[in-house]
């Protein structure tokens, strides 16, 4: 029988989630195979924008947690926040949202979320050299959460350095400069690439299917996020295009993370998602050719524009 590994503080009394089926690689691990097993803790996957499902899913007295990301990795689909904080108190479920693609974008507890976790490690960082995490929520969760003798934070180690807390400090201020220019240079990129027949997903643009959406709910100053997707179909392709951009034209660099002030790219079918099975993958939307590129703000737009550009112009389509 396998050991509890006191991940939870409910004396593993078990519990259920329902969770967006399209979630970062190592989050659907986490509750597919880890925490069923570890924790008695189960979770059913549901397509978010579908309302009705994920009603259906919620059962009142077992769910304990609704779990979504506000803009998924790797689709950028949207989430409803304030439609899925109504259905989820309904029944007296928690709504947790990984904020980690939007911060300043979106702000989920103005729109009815009750916990935002993010990774650190991405934009808040903007340097690509700080691994953390963050966890939001009212102060009777947040110090549950450092109990001393039940409290996950207290007892598992992940507290953060002081000296990485006061690094991470002093680059808030500039956090919401950052998030502006990426998200205006990805909007930007997204609309020239769409011109010229590239099959781009960014919700910034008009036709994207949440664009609506995420224009009712986003923090007008900043935009609609830094990451764009670009649907090159097959694997072979999509490693083409990252080979040119990052090799023949330094548009940018092939990297699994985000945020940083360099473009990165993935093709997240074989790299941030490839814990998911391909039944998974399918059902999430991720195509084998999708690249993700978190568009950095190095250099001028135009410049950076005409290296993306050259080597789009290398690519038969
Ligand atoms: C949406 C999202 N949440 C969480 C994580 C996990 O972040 P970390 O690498 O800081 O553990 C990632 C990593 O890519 C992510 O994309």
């Amino acid at each position: 029988m396998e050991s509890c590994v006191g991940c939870c503080s409910s004396n593993c009394a078990g519990g259920h989630v329902v969770a967006s089926q399209t979630l970062y690689g190592g989050t659907h691990a986490l509750l597919t195979h880890f925490l069923p097993r570890a924790c008695n803790i189960t979770t059913s996957f549901v397509d978010i924008r579908d309302l009705e499902m994920v009603k259906e899913a919620i059962v009142e007295g077992r769910t304990n947690v609704l779990y979504f990301e506000s803009i998924s990795n790797p689709t950028l689909t949207v989430a409803n926040i304030p439609e899925l904080s109504r259905i989820a108190h309904e029944k007296g479920v928690t709504v947790v949202v990984d904020n980690t693609f939007a911060p300043l974008v979106l702000s989920p507890v103005k729109l009815g979320a009750d916990v935002v976790v993010h990774s650190i490690s991405k934009y808040i960082s903007g340097a690509a050299d700080i691994i953390a995490g963050a966890v939001c929520g009212p102060a009777s969760l947040v110090n549950s959460m450092m109990d001393l003798h039940q409290g996950s934070l207290m007892l598992l180690g992940p507290t953060m350095n002081p000296k990485v807390a006061f690094e991470l400090a002093e680059r808030l201020p500039h956090l919401g400069l950052r998030m502006k220019e990426h998200c205006k240079r990805a909007l930007e990129y997204g609309t020239r690439m769409t011109k010229l027949g590239l099959k781009v997903m960014y919700p910034g643009l008009e036709d994207h299917p949440d664009h609506v959406l995420i224009k009712s709910m986003a923090n007008k100053e900043y935009g609609y996020g830094g990451i764009l997707c670009v649907d090159m179909e097959t694997e072979e392709r999509a490693n083409r295009l990252m080979n040119v951009l990052q090799n023949f034209t330094q548009f940018g660099f092939m990297a699994v993370s985000l945020g940083y002030y360099e473009t990165l790219m993935s093709c997240s079918g074989s790299s941030t998602s490839s814990e998911l099975n391909n039944e998974e993958k399918e059902l999430a939307g991720i195509s084998p050719g999708l690249v993700r590129m978190s568009i950095g703000y190095n250099g001028s737009l135009e410049q950076k524009w005409s290296q993306l550009d050259k080597a789009l112009s290398k690519m038969p389509f």
